[in-house]
Protein backbone atom coordinates (compact mmCIF):
# COMPACT_ATOMS: atom_id res chain seq x y z
CA UNK A 1 0.00 0.00 0.00
CA UNK A 2 1.43 3.19 -1.28
CA UNK A 3 -0.09 6.44 0.12
CA UNK A 4 1.05 9.88 -1.10
CA UNK A 5 0.64 13.21 0.25
CA UNK A 6 0.88 16.84 -1.52
CA UNK A 7 0.52 20.32 -0.36
CA UNK A 8 1.28 23.26 -0.17
CA UNK A 9 3.73 23.79 3.47
CA UNK A 10 1.76 24.28 6.54
CA UNK A 11 -0.97 22.37 4.86
CA UNK A 12 -0.73 19.96 7.58
CA UNK A 13 0.56 17.88 5.38
CA UNK A 14 3.24 16.48 7.60
CA UNK A 15 1.47 16.21 10.62
CA UNK A 16 -1.18 13.88 8.79
CA UNK A 17 1.80 11.93 7.36
CA UNK A 18 2.84 11.34 10.80
CA UNK A 19 0.21 10.47 12.54
CA UNK A 20 -1.71 7.66 10.14
CA UNK A 21 2.08 6.21 10.02
CA UNK A 22 1.92 5.52 13.40
CA UNK A 23 -1.79 4.41 12.98
CA UNK A 24 -1.57 2.36 9.83
CA UNK A 25 2.29 0.98 11.13
CA UNK A 26 3.35 1.97 7.80
CA UNK A 27 7.31 3.85 7.06
CA UNK A 28 6.80 7.50 6.64
CA UNK A 29 9.20 9.54 4.38
CA UNK A 30 9.15 13.28 4.75
CA UNK A 31 10.69 14.42 1.22
CA UNK A 32 10.95 17.48 1.84
CA UNK A 33 14.05 16.37 3.65
CA UNK A 34 15.65 14.83 0.98
CA UNK A 35 15.75 18.12 -0.83
CA UNK A 36 17.05 20.17 3.03
CA UNK A 37 19.80 17.85 3.18
CA UNK A 38 20.88 18.64 -0.29
CA UNK A 39 20.97 22.18 0.19
CA UNK A 40 22.28 21.62 3.55
CA UNK A 41 24.94 19.11 1.46
CA UNK A 42 25.73 22.20 -0.66
CA UNK A 43 26.52 24.58 1.82
CA UNK A 44 28.96 21.98 3.60
CA UNK A 45 30.48 21.29 0.87
CA UNK A 46 31.12 25.21 0.44
CA UNK A 47 29.36 25.30 -2.62
CA UNK A 48 26.48 27.28 -3.62
CA UNK A 49 22.89 25.93 -4.29
CA UNK A 50 21.65 27.99 -6.98
CA UNK A 51 25.26 26.28 -9.21
CA UNK A 52 23.95 23.34 -10.82
CA UNK A 53 27.15 21.00 -10.50
CA UNK A 54 27.08 22.16 -6.94
CA UNK A 55 23.54 20.86 -6.70
CA UNK A 56 23.30 17.96 -8.35
CA UNK A 57 26.61 16.46 -6.69
CA UNK A 58 25.25 17.05 -2.98
CA UNK A 59 21.97 15.19 -4.75
CA UNK A 60 23.56 12.62 -6.25
CA UNK A 61 25.90 11.80 -2.51
CA UNK A 62 22.86 12.09 -0.56
CA UNK A 63 22.49 8.99 2.31
CA UNK A 64 19.63 8.48 4.51
CA UNK A 65 21.97 9.11 7.40
CA UNK A 66 21.67 13.17 6.07
CA UNK A 67 17.97 13.10 6.80
CA UNK A 68 18.72 12.53 10.66
CA UNK A 69 20.73 15.80 10.36
CA UNK A 70 19.54 18.22 13.48
CA UNK A 71 20.26 21.14 11.12
CA UNK A 72 17.68 20.51 8.64
CA UNK A 73 15.24 22.95 9.45
CA UNK A 74 17.67 26.02 9.85
CA UNK A 75 16.32 28.98 8.02
CA UNK A 76 19.95 29.05 6.03
CA UNK A 77 19.05 25.20 5.47
CA UNK A 78 15.61 25.75 4.34
CA UNK A 79 16.61 28.90 1.68
CA UNK A 80 18.88 26.53 0.06
CA UNK A 81 16.64 23.84 -0.13
CA UNK A 82 14.35 25.79 -2.26
CA UNK A 83 16.97 26.42 -4.78
CA UNK A 84 18.31 23.02 -5.42
CA UNK A 85 14.46 21.54 -5.15
CA UNK A 86 14.27 24.49 -8.39
CA UNK A 87 16.84 22.30 -10.75
CA UNK A 88 15.70 19.49 -12.95
CA UNK A 89 18.50 17.62 -12.63
CA UNK A 90 18.78 17.56 -8.66
CA UNK A 91 14.38 16.20 -8.69
CA UNK A 92 15.63 13.56 -11.50
CA UNK A 93 18.62 12.88 -9.10
CA UNK A 94 16.59 12.74 -6.13
CA UNK A 95 13.36 10.81 -7.76
CA UNK A 96 15.10 7.20 -7.52
CA UNK A 97 15.86 7.50 -3.58
CA UNK A 98 11.96 7.84 -2.83
CA UNK A 99 11.04 5.32 -5.77
CA UNK A 100 13.02 2.87 -3.80
CA UNK A 101 11.84 4.08 -0.06
CA UNK A 102 7.73 3.37 -1.81
CA UNK A 103 8.79 -0.35 -3.16
CA UNK A 104 10.32 -1.10 -0.48
CA UNK A 105 9.69 0.00 2.25
CA UNK A 106 12.37 -0.05 5.27
CA UNK A 107 12.04 -2.38 8.45
CA UNK A 108 9.24 -4.50 6.31
CA UNK A 109 6.94 -2.11 6.78
CA UNK A 110 3.15 -3.21 5.08
CA UNK A 111 3.10 0.50 3.71
CA UNK A 112 4.84 3.68 2.79
CA UNK A 113 3.58 6.98 3.02
CA UNK A 114 5.35 9.70 1.03
CA UNK A 115 4.89 13.62 1.96
CA UNK A 116 6.29 16.64 -0.61
CA UNK A 117 4.95 18.00 -3.79
CA UNK A 118 5.18 15.78 -6.19
CA UNK A 119 4.71 12.20 -4.77
CA UNK A 120 1.07 11.69 -6.24
CA UNK A 121 1.85 13.30 -9.72
CA UNK A 122 6.06 12.04 -10.49
CA UNK A 123 7.17 10.16 -8.07
CA UNK A 124 4.54 7.39 -7.45
CA UNK A 125 1.73 8.09 -9.86
CA UNK A 126 0.13 4.58 -9.44
CA UNK A 127 -0.34 5.51 -5.68
CA UNK A 128 -2.86 3.75 -4.19
CA UNK A 129 -4.30 6.95 -2.37
CA UNK A 130 -3.37 10.27 -3.04
CA UNK A 131 -4.36 13.33 -1.20
CA UNK A 132 -4.08 16.67 -1.45
CA UNK A 133 -3.73 18.46 1.39
CA UNK A 134 -4.59 22.79 1.66
CA UNK A 135 -5.53 25.58 3.47
CA UNK A 136 -5.83 29.05 3.38
CA UNK A 137 -2.58 30.84 2.91
CA UNK A 138 -3.55 32.94 5.89
CA UNK A 139 -4.05 29.84 8.27
CA UNK A 140 -1.06 28.34 7.29
CA UNK A 141 0.99 31.01 8.44
CA UNK A 142 -1.13 31.71 11.33
CA UNK A 143 0.17 27.96 12.14
CA UNK A 144 3.49 28.78 10.99
CA UNK A 145 3.49 31.77 13.60
CA UNK A 146 1.94 30.37 16.73
CA UNK A 147 4.81 27.08 15.78
CA UNK A 148 7.89 29.49 15.88
CA UNK A 149 6.14 30.61 18.48
CA UNK A 150 6.06 28.29 20.97
CA UNK A 151 9.86 27.82 20.19
CA UNK A 152 10.84 31.32 21.33
CA UNK A 153 11.24 32.90 18.15
CA UNK A 154 10.25 36.24 17.69
CA UNK A 155 9.23 36.60 13.71
CA UNK A 156 6.00 38.90 13.40
CA UNK A 157 2.67 37.42 11.77
CA UNK A 158 3.02 39.51 8.57
CA UNK A 159 6.49 38.76 7.80
CA UNK A 160 5.55 34.93 8.39
CA UNK A 161 2.84 35.55 5.99
CA UNK A 162 4.88 37.47 3.32
CA UNK A 163 7.33 34.45 3.42
CA UNK A 164 4.45 31.72 3.21
CA UNK A 165 3.31 33.57 0.52
CA UNK A 166 7.16 33.55 -0.64
CA UNK A 167 7.44 30.18 -0.78
CA UNK A 168 4.10 29.48 -2.23
CA UNK A 169 5.57 31.13 -5.45
CA UNK A 170 8.19 29.64 -5.71
CA UNK A 171 7.01 25.41 -4.92
CA UNK A 172 3.87 26.28 -7.66
CA UNK A 173 5.12 24.77 -10.71
CA UNK A 174 5.75 21.70 -8.30
CA UNK A 175 3.16 21.46 -6.33
CA UNK A 176 0.14 20.23 -8.66
CA UNK A 177 -2.49 17.86 -7.10
CA UNK A 178 -3.03 14.60 -9.58
CA UNK A 179 -5.98 14.11 -11.11
CA UNK A 180 -7.11 11.29 -8.86
CA UNK A 181 -5.90 13.16 -5.49
CA UNK A 182 -8.64 13.52 -3.24
CA UNK A 183 -8.66 17.23 -1.94
CA UNK A 184 -8.13 17.85 1.79
CA UNK A 185 -9.42 21.60 2.54
CA UNK A 186 -7.83 21.18 6.21
CA UNK A 187 -8.88 25.03 6.64
CA UNK A 188 -11.81 24.68 9.28
CA UNK A 189 -10.62 21.26 10.52
CA UNK A 190 -8.99 20.03 13.57
CA UNK A 191 -6.06 17.55 12.52
CA UNK A 192 -8.01 14.74 14.65
CA UNK A 193 -11.14 15.67 12.13
CA UNK A 194 -8.20 15.77 9.31
CA UNK A 195 -6.69 12.22 10.13
CA UNK A 196 -10.55 10.64 10.38
CA UNK A 197 -11.05 11.64 7.07
CA UNK A 198 -8.01 10.35 5.69
CA UNK A 199 -8.28 7.01 7.20
CA UNK A 200 -11.70 6.76 5.85
CA UNK A 201 -10.46 7.07 2.36
CA UNK A 202 -7.61 4.41 2.59
CA UNK A 203 -10.49 2.28 4.46
CA UNK A 204 -12.60 2.73 0.95
CA UNK A 205 -9.51 1.64 -1.05
CA UNK A 206 -8.19 -0.84 1.29
CA UNK A 207 -11.64 -2.52 0.85
CA UNK A 208 -12.34 -1.61 -2.88
O1 LIG B 1 8.21 20.64 2.85
P1 LIG B 1 9.55 21.33 3.13
O2 LIG B 1 9.43 22.80 3.51
O3 LIG B 1 10.39 20.57 4.11
O4 LIG B 1 10.32 21.28 1.72
C1 LIG B 1 11.64 21.76 1.59
C2 LIG B 1 11.86 22.14 0.12
O5 LIG B 1 11.77 21.03 -0.74
C3 LIG B 1 10.88 23.15 -0.43
O6 LIG B 1 11.60 23.96 -1.35
C4 LIG B 1 9.89 22.34 -1.22
C5 LIG B 1 10.78 21.26 -1.74
N1 LIG B 1 10.09 20.01 -1.99
C6 LIG B 1 9.86 19.65 -3.29
O7 LIG B 1 10.16 20.42 -4.20
N2 LIG B 1 9.29 18.44 -3.57
C7 LIG B 1 8.95 17.60 -2.58
N3 LIG B 1 8.40 16.42 -2.87
C8 LIG B 1 9.17 17.98 -1.24
C9 LIG B 1 9.74 19.20 -0.97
Amino acid sequence: MIIAIDGFAASGKGTLATILAERLGYARLDTGLIYRATGLGVLEAGGDPENPDDALAAAESLTPALLEDGRLREPAVTAAAYKVAAQTPVRDALRRFQKDFAANPPGGAPGAILDGRDIGTVICPDADVKLFVSADVEIRAKRRFEELQSQGKTDTYPAVLQAMKDRDASDAENTVPADDAVHLDTTALTIDQVVEKALSIIEARRTS
